[in-house]
């Protein structure tokens, strides 16, 4: 094993990510215990990585951006037994504290799982964040087959995972989503309406009447809280996982305080969704993929909300 360069995306001050990121080539140290090294094949970007370049969860700097790797093992820390050199994996890069994190050729993983036959290093890339966030919430929840469940903004990566999820558990599922992916939650078998002016009434005519628990899946919109409450029997019964402050106030939960006040899961459904991904029993649209080096376009893409699929980086 040896330390290597690789070229990264990363900032050294926190802002905009267009305006503090940096590509450039950094070196990347031997994997540390309980950690693997992998040549980046794929990253899966999120929202949450332009979180953490405004300062959301903050440590030390430079820091790497692209927290959902796709990669082939090129050397692994002490204590790791369950992977070999030369194994696809596809897990979450441990950002901190070092400029390489996923957008990048190479990365350093803090939990993993093997991709399964049948599943390439693209759509792996596509799941931890957003598998993770759809079946903790769900669960968290107590989403099952007595449940009439809103999903607002199913067309987000992570509404349209919940909205699989939810289905799975046997739920009765209404989804928000504009045109871009409506045939695909149709087709899933959940019932389908357009977010935006009137939205409340068709969703309680979808419903019957209240529905029992709302998934405020889409991007931070101002107001929309107010108007998912006027769906539910109590303000409790909407949770988001991007109007925190809103929902706080008004009474409407956010899934990372359940999270956190539940105790952090344990599990981690990247492993089954994984393979259900690879059995065409679960999947996540590709909105588009970018090379590496066009990781401006890629981020501009995503910033502009409306990707309508996961955002995929090439080295
Ligand atoms: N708290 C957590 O644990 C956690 C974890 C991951 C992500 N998040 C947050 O969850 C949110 C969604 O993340 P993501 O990765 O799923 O996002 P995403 O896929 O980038 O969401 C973009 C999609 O949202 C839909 N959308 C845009 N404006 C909307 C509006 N006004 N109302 C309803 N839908 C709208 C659009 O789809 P259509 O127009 O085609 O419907 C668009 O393609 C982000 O705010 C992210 O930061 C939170």
């Amino acid at each position: 094993m040896s330390t290597i360069t690789s070229r990264v995306l990363c900032f050294y001050d926190y802002g905009e990510p267009l305006d503090v990121l940096r590509y450039e080539v950094a070196e990347v140290a031997d994997p540390p215990a309980d950690r693997v090294r992998v040549r980046v094949e794929a990253t899966g970007l999120n929202p949450a990585d332009w979180q953490i370049c405004r300062g959301f969860m903050a440590g030390s700097l430079p820091r790497g951006v692209g927290c959902d790797v796709a990669g082939r093992v090129d050397a692994v820390g002490e204590n790791v037994t369950d992977v070999a050199i030369g194994d696809l994996v596809v897990g979450s890069a441990d950002y901190a504290g070092q400029p390489s994190a996923g957008a990048a050729e190479v990365a350093i993983l803090r939990s993993w799982t093997p991709i399964p036959d049948g599943l390439d290093p693209v759509n792996a890339a596509t799941l931890p964040m957003v598998v993770q966030t759809a079946v903790w919430t769900i669960d968290a929840m107590g989403v099952d087959s007595d449940t009439t469940l809103l999903v607002h903004g199913a067309g987000s990566m992570v509404g349209y995972a919940a909205v699989q999820v939810a289905l799975d558990r046997g739920a009765n599922v209404i989804a928000t989503a504009g045109p871009a992916l409506e045939a695909d939650l149709t087709g899933f078998g959940a019932h389908v309406t357009r977010y935006g002016e009137g939205m409340v009434d068709r969703v309680r005519e979808l419903a019957t009447g209240p529905v029992d628990l709302v998934l405020d899946a889409a991007p931070p919109v101002t107001g929309i809280i107010p108007t998912l409450i006027e769906t539910v029997r109590d303000p409790n019964d909407v949770v988001t996982v991007s109007n925190h402050d809103d929902a706080r106030q008004l009474g409407a939960r956010v899934n990372l305080d359940m999270l956190r006040i539940n105790g952090w899961p344990a599990y981690d459904p990247t492993v089954q969704y994984a393979a259900k991904a690879a059995k065409g029993e679960f999947r996540l649209p590709i909105g588009r993929t970018f090379p590496l080096d066009d990781w401006r376009s890629a981020v501009e893409l995503s910033l502009g909300r409306a990707p309508h699929g996961k955002i995929v980086l090439i080295p």
